[in-house]
């Protein structure tokens, strides 16, 4: 495949460098699309090669990474216009998830004239013709793919991220914390007593460090060891799943109660396997900060709460939010920062950022949202994402883990705080859920019935398809 274009056709460089282009077509529309333009004699670069699929729908972003990776220089996706999917809504979820992929690509830094979706019929073919034509262009134009393989062609600096403004809460007092323990623990003794639980999952002291660690309460005696303040920063969802003999009692802030909202949506959890208590949380501070997470939060409670504990009491049900904190959320800026550099230099940040993963998958592990028995970048064969801890596997590995959580993120901020490389997974994140936000006007939700955002679609998403 080194030389897939005559020389003089336009779609090769002077030094005979000619783009290799993997193109996934959905085997109804784009596939008969671009055999009719085949039968009609009409001419395209021959730099495409077809990955035929049953349907866009089956279009998994990790094709187009493991395409980068093994050397594409461009990546096209085509399926049936709207309506005409033979699976009936397969292109309709593949848009959002392409349209959300391709903006984590242009976040990292990849050159979007790399990456091309089109909507082209079975009786397409001069459109498929000249589709090629347009989309080689562009990937000549862009040049030889070294982006995934190569080491960084451009600088970049870590002071140019700003720093967080001040802090814009208080923590609790120490009264107001003193009076949420003291609540907590009557509830976990009267649930325990009352044999609604068998176990009460909360917080208690850590041995070692400020931050509390998770305890696992089942006596009314033991409920004494439950505790309350601002270094809760757990998710304690993750403990809930797969617990048998009873139910559980699980302490939850609102981005926790958001992991539980999705467990239950995703059928890893049951209802009546879990029994929520909200805690009234003003916010969880990383030493003398308060978590960048909790600028934005503007509830206190979640509405998934079967009980609300506070300093002023225990009360069913969910209390209401106490406002909300108009604070700018300081990852918000980090991304503008971002997000205003040339492609090269954010492609230098984010090379920096995955050349330091050890791929320990501790975020992995403390994801209530990673369950699935075998992960992907466990699979052999094939071996989707290679195992070195370096170079392009590395790359694949941090966006094929934010794009499997895009959507479903409660942004817990667990994965960033336990990376033991202190990889900006943090931004990743945000840049997800706000590109979905602005979008489709979605966040992730603690109402279990709300659906997510890449489980659904609208007839008139807006897309980058041709
Ligand atoms: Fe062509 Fe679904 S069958 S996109």
């Amino acid at each position: 495949m080194s030389k897939v274009a005559p020389a003089g056709s336009g779609y090769q460089t002077a030094g005979e460098w000619a783009p290799r282009i993997v193109a996934f077509t959905c085997n109804w529309c784009s596939y008969s699309g671009a055999d009719m333009a085949g039968t009609a004699r009409l001419t395209y670069p021959a730099n495409v090669r077809i990955v035929r699929m049953l349907c866009s729908g089956r279009m998994d972003p990790l094709f187009a990474l493991k395409a980068f990776e093994e050397g594409a220089d461009g990546v096209l996706v085509s399926g049936c216009h709207p309506g005409d999917c033979h699976y009936v809504q397969g292109n309709l979820y593949a848009r959002r998830r392409l349209e959300i992929f391709a903006d984590l690509m242009e976040l990292l830094g990849l050159d979007p004239r790399r990456l091309h979706f089109a909507w082209v019929s079975a009786s397409e073919g001069v459109k498929w013709s000249e589709l090629i034509g347009r989309v080689t262009r562009s990937v000549l134009e862009a040049g030889p793919n070294g982006e995934w393989l190569s080491a960084p062609t451009a600088e970049f600096s870590s002071a140019k991220l700003p720093e967080p403004g001040p802090p814009p809460r208080t923590a609790p007092t120490r009264d107001a914390n003193a009076a949420t323990t003291s609540h907590l623990r009557q509830l976990a003794r009267r649930l325990l007593e009352e044999g609604e639980v068998s176990r009460v999952i909360g917080y208690a002291e850590g041995a070692q460090s400020d931050q509390m660690v998770p305890a696992f309460v089942e006596t009314p005696e033991d409920a004494e060891r439950l505790v309350w303040n601002e270094r809760c920063y757990a998710n304690l969802a993750n403990y809930a799943v797969h617990r048998s003999g009873g139910a559980t009692a699980l302490i939850a802030k609102t981005c926790d109660a958001k992991s539980i909202a999705g467990l239950l949506r995703e059928n890893q959890l049951r209802r009546d396997e879990v029994v929520v208590v909200g805690v009234s949380c003003s916010g969880i501070w990383h030493g003398d900060r308060l978590a960048a997470k909790c600028y934005g939060c503007d509830e206190d409670v979640s509405p998934l709460a079967d009980w609300t504990v506070g300093p002023d009491g225990t009360a069913r049900g969910s209390i209401p939010a106490a406002g909300r904190d108009t604070s700018p959320d300081p990852r918000d800026a980090a991304l503008e920062a971002l997000s205003s550099l040339p492609p090269d230099e954010r492609l230098a940040f984010w090379q920096g950022e995955f050349d330091r993963c050890i791929r320990c998958y501790a975020c992995r592990a403390v994801c209530p949202m990673c369950y699935c028995d075998t992960c992907i970048t466990d699979k052999h064969r094939p071996q989707w994402i290679s195992a070195p801890q370096s170079g392009p596997g590395n790359t694949s590995w941090n966006v094929v883990r934010a794009m499997h959580l895009a959507g479903r993120c409660s942004d817990c901020d667990e994965c960033a705080r336990v990376c033991p490389s202190g990889i900006r997974l943090d931004l990743i994140n945000r840049s997800l859920a706000q590109g979905i936000k602005r979008k489709y006007g979605t966040m992730v939700s603690a109402d279990p019935a709300v659906k997510t955002a890449l489980t659904t679609y609208r007839p008139d998403d807006a897309g980058r398809f041709v």
